[in-house]
């Protein structure tokens, strides 16, 4: 299906997964149904072990659905081959992961050029820098993983995420981290992005000030989606 105005940039419909073998199996996502429009924010939320990290990893396409049919970007996941995959994700999402995945090895500024260094972009390492200055980190630059706070750790996944300017972001808990100023800082980043750029953002939180900020939250229980009331 080609990608159009109307239809929704995320389409998620009767998707089911379950993790582990055997006695451990768990059902996790029993049956989501989820459209989310190009430009919009949603605010995921629910208790701890509900299934919210697994529901962003299946969006992103790091997770199979065992059922169910996940569209992103017009493209269906289930067509795709794990290079498909990984292309869709390199072209059009951003990913903050819950536990972050900076690469030990490499200095805050490397670790944010990545993607424009996959990409064959000369730009990497002038761009990198210029989004390590917008989430307040200029001065870490130079900075190995292990000599950053886990809040700092946050917002250089967080530019990682962005760098390459994504029509999609997916955020597990991005403000989980950071203190409350520092938290608005990185919030007013991500809702002025979705307001100046039109990027798409499904973050995950248990903060409910920042779901609040979202244009509508969902909860996860039982494995499926509810429409999260306004506070
Ligand atoms: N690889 C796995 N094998 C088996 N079970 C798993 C696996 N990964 C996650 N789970 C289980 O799936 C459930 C959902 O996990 P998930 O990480 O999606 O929860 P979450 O809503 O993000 O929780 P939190 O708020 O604590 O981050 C949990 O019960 C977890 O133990
Ligand atoms: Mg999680």
């Amino acid at each position: 299906m080609p990608e159009s105005a109307a239809a929704p940039l995320v389409d998620l419909a009767g998707v089911r997964l379950g993790l582990g073998a055997g006695a451990g199996r768990v059902e996790i996502l029993r049956g989501i149904d989820l459209a989310v429009a190009a430009g919009e924010s949603l605010g995921i939320v629910g208790p701890s072990g509900s299934g919210k990290s697994t529901l962003l990893m299946v969006i992103a396409g790091l997770e199979r659905a065992e059922a169910g049919r996940v569209v992103v970007a017009g493209q269906d996941h289930a067509g795709l081959d794990e290079d498909g995959l990984a292309r869709l994700r390199r072209d059009r999402i951003g990913i903050v992961f819950q536990s972050f995945h900076l690469i030990p090895t490499m200095t805050a500024l490397e670790n944010v050029a990545v993607p424009l260094e996959l990409a064959g972009r000369a730009d990497a390492f002038a761009e990198a820098a210029g989004w390590l200055d917008r989430v307040g980190l200029a001065a870490r630059r130079d900075h190995y993983p292990s000599r950053l706070s886990g809040g700092e750790q946050q917002r250089v996944a967080l530019a990682r995420a962005l760098v390459a300017r994504p029509s999609l972001l997916l955020a597990d808990e991005p403000t989980g981290n950071l203190d409350g100023a520092a938290g608005r800082a990185v919030a007013d980043l991500l809702f002025g992005l979705n307001a100046e750029l039109g990027t798409t953002l499904i973050l995950v939180t248990h903060d409910p000030a920042l779901a609040a900020r979202c244009h509508r939250a969902v909860r996860v229980a039982d494995g499926r989606l509810a429409a999260e009331p306004r506070p």
